[in-house]
């Protein structure tokens, strides 16, 4: 009789297609991970499965994906849960945009910021916590700018309709990250873990592309002198969704890359935690639909 073969470790990597998710889901296939790599562009997709193919044996795959758009988020889960066998070791949260200063909404009316940046990563390791908690030692990875130091969300208006300033939505959307991570470790404590780790400030990615043209090309300076490359960027990152040193280590914010030793445990916050909730209690029935696709 044959040898059963192991099936490989499964890793979902979102902004996976450019940048420090490049980076990463490289590292990991790497590792043996089987990699699913997912983003809007089609052709930034096939040109980042050419360039990882010959780093990922176990397999690597693109998937279109816009979490700005409810339908696109559950036709992502539709695809890919068959196609996991129930298991899913590493989900790597990667994708994210920096405006140009305007708000810019989607058919749904979610806010590109907040869509990119927390609710698509809410709504996406919610779907697939099934499959994170059938793994041995699921993890889930936030790559996020700096936590701020007092979470606050804008209740009434996540989306912020009202009052959008770049600095508020970036404010809003780390602290719902941070207070995610909180709740969601607190509501796992036997996994799957959930950390959040801080990109640092990265050369060579996609995140400014946005910017109108002579704030771009300051921040490509800026950015080229004091930026990390996108590997150091991706070194905690990756660490946190395989290394087996890092087992149990839940619910931590990471402060500087490629220094994994450099965590801070966040406190669970009951009362804004609890802000969290009402807030994502506007996504119920999304969230549940997801969870039954
Ligand atoms: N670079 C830095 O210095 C820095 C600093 C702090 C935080 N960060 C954070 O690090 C993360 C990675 O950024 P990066 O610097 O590597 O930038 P990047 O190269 O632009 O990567 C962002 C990724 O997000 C994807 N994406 C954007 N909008 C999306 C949407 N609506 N639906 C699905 N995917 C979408 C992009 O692919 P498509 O365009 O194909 O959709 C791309 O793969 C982001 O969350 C960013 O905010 C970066």
């Amino acid at each position: 009789m044959g040898e059963r073969k192991e099936m490989p470790r499964t890793a979902i990597v979102t902004g996976g297609n450019s940048g420090i998710g490049l980076a990463a889901a490289k590292a990991l296939g790497k590792k043996g991970y089987k990699i699913w790599i997912a983003g809007r562009s089609a052709e930034k997709g096939a040109t980042a499965v050419a360039r990882l193919r010959p780093h990922c044996p176990a397999g690597v795959e693109f998937l279109p994906l816009d979490v700005t758009l409810f339908a696109g988020i559950e036709q992502f889960v539709r695809t890919l849960k068959p196609q996991l066998g129930g298991r899913l070791d590493a989900l790597v949260h990667s994708v994210g945009v920096v405006g140009n200063g305007k708000r810019v909404v989607s058919a749904d009316g979610l806010e590109e910021g907040w869509a990119t940046q927390f609710l698509g990563r809410y709504l996406l390791t919610e779907a697939f916590t099934p499959e994170l908690s059938n793994a041995d030692d699921g993890r889930v990875v936030f790559v996020s700018a700096q936590a701020p130091k007092n979470p606050r969300l804008f209740e009434d208006d996540p989306s912020l309709e009202k009052n959008f300033t770049i600095m508020r939505a970036i404010g809003q959307n780390q602290s719902a990250c941070v207070l995610y991570e909180q709740m969601y470790a607190a509501e796992h404590p036997n996994g799957p873990a959930i950390n959040g780790a801080t990109a640092g400030l990265v050369k060579n990615t996609g995140i400014n592309r946005s910017l109108p043209g002579f704030i771009r090309a300051i921040s490509k300076g800026i950015f080229a002198v004091f930026g990390i490359t996108v590997e150091q960027s991706a070194t905690n990152v990756v660490a946190l969704a395989s290394d087996p040193a890092l087992k149990g280590v839940s619910g931590y914010y990471f402060s500087k890359p490629q220094n994994v030793q450099k965590r801070q445990k966040l406190a669970f916050d009951e009362e804004r935690v609890a802000s969290l909730r009402r807030v994502l209690a506007k996504y119920a029935t999304v969230r549940s639909a997801l969870l039954t696709t």
